[in-house]
């Protein structure tokens, strides 16, 4: 079972169109003819891009090569370039539940170099570079930021599988010896959404690169946004933190 809802400014390509988008869906993942719903909105997505929003329940969840194939086929159907077809796949929260995801993002630029390995402490001294993607922004698009010392990161974590994401609560690292504390209580990577939030120094700007030290995101991952850190936007009062938290990041820089 799944659903396809697909965000574009053209109009709606009629019936027969859409049941050939469906069956392209079905192909690429594998699932029996007539599995996919296709329901088409059109609006202005502002770039002539065709939004494809895909979900899924668990078991017909693709993995990598699935999804490149999907990436492929739908872009055939739609007669788009594969820069202009944006898929987003969310797993459906219950096979009766279908939400259509309401933010889709882009990835405006990559980690590259610093750490291959999922590992948690030690990051002080990575180096890393953030490369902006060339195909969607020139490099003035950094221009100014080398004033800053600091940046903000806003990451996918690309290699937290969804059937690894917590909903609940859980013991940080799963350490029983700290408190079991909500999701939204803790930054662990196995979130909803996968998003991570960062802190690194910058280093050197060139061209389209920006040289970190300090980032706690792993070579390939997809960077989201990147923001100039100003002191003004950092706590106005006193911080507190549990017991646990402190001992968990004992180790982290
Ligand atoms: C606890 S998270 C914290 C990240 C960020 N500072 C935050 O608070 O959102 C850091 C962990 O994410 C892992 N990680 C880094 N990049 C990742 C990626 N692309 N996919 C999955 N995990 C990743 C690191 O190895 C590290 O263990």
């Amino acid at each position: 079972m799944a659903e396809l809802t697909l965000l574009s400014e053209a109009t709606d390509p009629g019936r027969a169109g859409l049941d050939g988008i469906g069956s392209a869906v079905d192909e690429a993942l594998g699932l029996p003819e007539g599995s996919c719903d296709v329901t088409w909105r059109q609006c202005l997505t502002g770039t002539g891009t065709v939004i494809c929003l895909l979900t899924t329940d668990e078991a017909g969840y693709p993995d990598t090569d699935q999804q490149t194939r999907l990436h492929q086929s739908l872009s055939k159907a739609l007669r788009q370039s594969l820069n202009q077809t944006a898929v987003n796949i969310q797993l459906a929260v219950t096979s009766r539940s279908f939400t259509p995801p309401l933010v889709v993002s882009r990835p405006i630029a990559t980690v590259v170099g610093g750490r291959t390995e999922i590992r948690d402490d030690n990051w002080a001294e990575v180096s890393s570079v953030i490369r902006l993607d060339p195909e969607q922004f020139p490099a003035e698009a950094l221009s100014g930021i080398e004033d800053f010392s600091q940046l903000e990161v806003v990451f996918h974590f690309d290699r937290v599988p969804v059937a690894k994401i917590e909903t609940n609560a859980r013991h940080p690292r799963g350490n029983k010896d700290w408190p079991l504390v909500g999701i939204f209580a803790q930054r662990g990577k196995n979130r909803p959404n996968r998003i991570g939030v960062s802190r690194c120094r910058l280093i050197e700007v060139s061209g389209h690169d920006l040289h970190v030290k300090d980032l706690d995101a792993v070579s390939g991952t997809p960077v989201l946004d990147i923001k100039p850190y100003m002191s003004e936007y950092g706590p106005r009062s006193a911080t507190r933190q549990p017991q646990w938290a402190t001992e968990l990041m004992r180790d982290y820089y």
